[in-house]
């Protein structure tokens, strides 16, 4: 038997904006999806971090199933159905003009799927990201899975020996899923070139070279880019199994202590740094910062443990005034420099249409050869 682990994050709707899902909003979704579990889904699991819903359901119905987005669907719909009558903000936000295809336009819920044979004692995390782009897993994954700085289980682990396999999407590629593979440790340097450029590429999926077993499926999703505005999916949703011919647990977490800074900051048009954070926990300082919360799980044919809440111990306490003093400091530069992402990538119309408008201003005045100082 396999089991499917289908990870979803969805924005139907929050209170003060952007800023959380309402108790009332959760929980509809949750005894929606629950409700399944009768018959088609063995368990689920549904939580928030920041202004988007985690839904992770367990089934055997294998990946790309559309029985399994329909019983999706139908929970987001009983979930607007109760944020319409709380009068929430965004109501429907991710499963507006778009259908069950989700990402056809780049737009709609993100989605991480990954279909396995159970270890005996299978153990695999669950990131949920707000704020921020699917690139945002690049540093922390490519330092858990390819460098033996962070990742000691690379020189320790026989296991691990043989190293891991990247697949990397180019997100910004429109008609179809352009991807590559490339394997550590040959092709570090190529995979730094790539994974450096955060808005343009995302690892999809991590496989082990030993097992040739999926250890990471990361919710990459196309970004349109229509009128000169980048629309796509952000606050993205990943599944890593982890132990044995995997990083350990505190291996893949111990990266997200860097607290890179990440594009996806107030109106997804500015820079802060990714902090880890308990789970449901809101954002609220310039409408975040960009925050990742993690929980752990066991699995015994499809049926869930109780998370483990990783990112709440005291250790990260330390780590979170750290990364608060990073936020703080490039927030001081308001709109300057690397404050804000760069042009090609700001999703709000407003900049465009302003340069567009002072674009028709700009005189160009050519240099009259007798002011030219070689001309004397
Ligand atoms: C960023 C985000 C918020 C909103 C901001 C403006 O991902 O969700 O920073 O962009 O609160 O929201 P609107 O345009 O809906 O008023
Ligand atoms: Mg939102
Ligand atoms: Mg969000």
């Amino acid at each position: 038997m396999k089991t499917t682990l289908t990870a979803v994050r969805v924005d139907l709707g929050a209170v003060g904006g952007h800023l959380q899902p309402s108790e009332l909003l959760v929980s509809s979704v949750r005894a929606s999806v629950e409700e399944k579990t009768d018959n088609l889904l063995i368990d689920c699991w549904v939580n928030f971090t920041g202004d988007d819903i985690t839904i992770l359901c367990t089934h055997e119905n294998g990946i790309d199933s559309p029985k399994i987005r329909e019983a999706l669907w139908d929970a987001f719909e009983k979930g607007v159905a109760t944020a319409g009558e709380q009068g929430l903000y965004g109501v429907g936000q991710d499963i507006r003009d778009t259908g069950m295809t989700w990402a056809a336009k780049g737009l709609g819920p993100a989605l991480a799927e990954m279909s396995f044979a159970e270890r005996p004692n299978e153990a695999f995390l669950i990131f949920s990201i707000d704020k921020a782009l699917p690139g945002a897993f690049n540093l922390p994954f490519y330092l858990a899975f390819v460098d033996p700085m962070h990742c000691p289980g690379l020189i320790l682990s026989p296991r691990m020996r043989q190293g891991f396999r990247l697949v990397i999407m180019d997100v910004l590629y429109k008609e179809y899923d352009r991807e590559i593979e490339l394997n550590a440790p040959e092709d570090i340097y190529n995979m730094a070139a790539l994974l450096r450029d955060q808005n343009r590429y995302a690892i999809r999926r991590i496989e082990s070279r030993s097992t040739d077993e999926q250890a990471v499926a990361s919710s990459t999703t196309r970004m349109s880019n229509i009128a000169g505005k980048i629309m796509g999916k952000d606050d993205p949703v990943a599944i890593v199994r982890i132990q044995d011919a995997f990083p350990a647990a505190g291996e893949v977490v111990a990266p997200f202590q860097i607290g890179p800074y990440v594009g996806g900051f107030m109106r997804g048009c500015h820079h802060g740094p990714l902090m880890p954070v308990p789970l449901s926990t809101k954002v609220s300082y310039f409408d975040g910062p960009p925050i990742v919360s993690c929980a752990a799980f066991g699995l015994r044919e499809g049926r869930l443990t109780p998370p483990v809440d990783v990112f709440e111990h005291p250790m990260w306490d330390h780590v979170r005034t750290r990364i608060a003093d990073k936020a703080v400091e490039i927030r001081r530069q308001g709109f300057f420099g690397n404050a804000m992402q760069p042009f090609e990538t700001i999703q709000y119309g407003g900049l465009v249409n302003i340069l567009r408008d002072l674009d028709e201003r700009f005189e160009i005045r050519r240099i009259r050869l007798t002011d030219s100082w070689t001309d004397s």
